[in-house]
């Protein structure tokens, strides 16, 4: 095991120095207006998300297909919850959430495509869940071991969107031809 990099001393006083940084320590290893600039990215994404499956819920409520309703309206849900969780990660980095409705789909990684019919609404919702898990991924990658604590919300949130394209995939399974 390698020795423990800092002395007590130094620890203390570079902790006491900056006191206004709070979370944020000389240890910080990531460019965190670079960070935070990701992490609206991905807020956007998640907000556009919530929008087309809250759409999607309502169409297919009114088509009668309860079962796949019910799905669409668990993932808007938890996109909401993804979404509050970043806006907090942001603040945590002394950022601004950006809820901007009027520039959200231009810095949204997925698309807003309504989708015509059933089957049409579970393949969009499919292929934006692999947009969000492949860029989550690349996020991931990128952060590497910088940012820990942003690592770690991505990698819970990852893990969830991966669910959800599993989730999409055996409906559309039983969905269509
Ligand atoms: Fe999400
Ligand atoms: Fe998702």
């Amino acid at each position: 095991m390698n020795e423990f990099l800092s002395d007590v001393a130094t620890l203390r006083k570079n902790a006491r120095a900056h006191i206004d940084g709070g979370a944020i320590t000389d240890a910080y290893g990531a460019d965190r207006e670079r960070v935070i600039g990701v992490l609206n990215e991905a807020l956007a994404t998640e907000l556009v998300c919530v929008l087309r499956y809250k759409r999607h819920y309502y169409m297919a409520d009114g088509l009668s297909s309860g079962p796949v309703a019910a799905e669409f309206l668990q993932h808007a849900t938890e996109e909401q919850g993804h979404a509050d969780v970043l806006a907090a990660r942001i603040i945590q980095l002394h950022g601004e959430p950006d809820f901007n409705p009027a520039t959200l789909v231009q810095r949204s990684h997925a698309e807003y495509v309504p989708g015509n019919d059933l089957r049409d609404m579970i393949r969009e919702d499919l292929v934006a869940e692999r947009v969000a898990i492949a860029s989550y991924q690349e996020i991931i990658r990128w952060l590497d071991d910088a940012d820990p604590t942003t690592r770690r919300v991505l990698e819970t949130i990852l893990a969830v969107e991966e669910e959800h394209a599993e989730d999409l995939l055996t409906l559309l399974k039983t969905h269509g031809p």
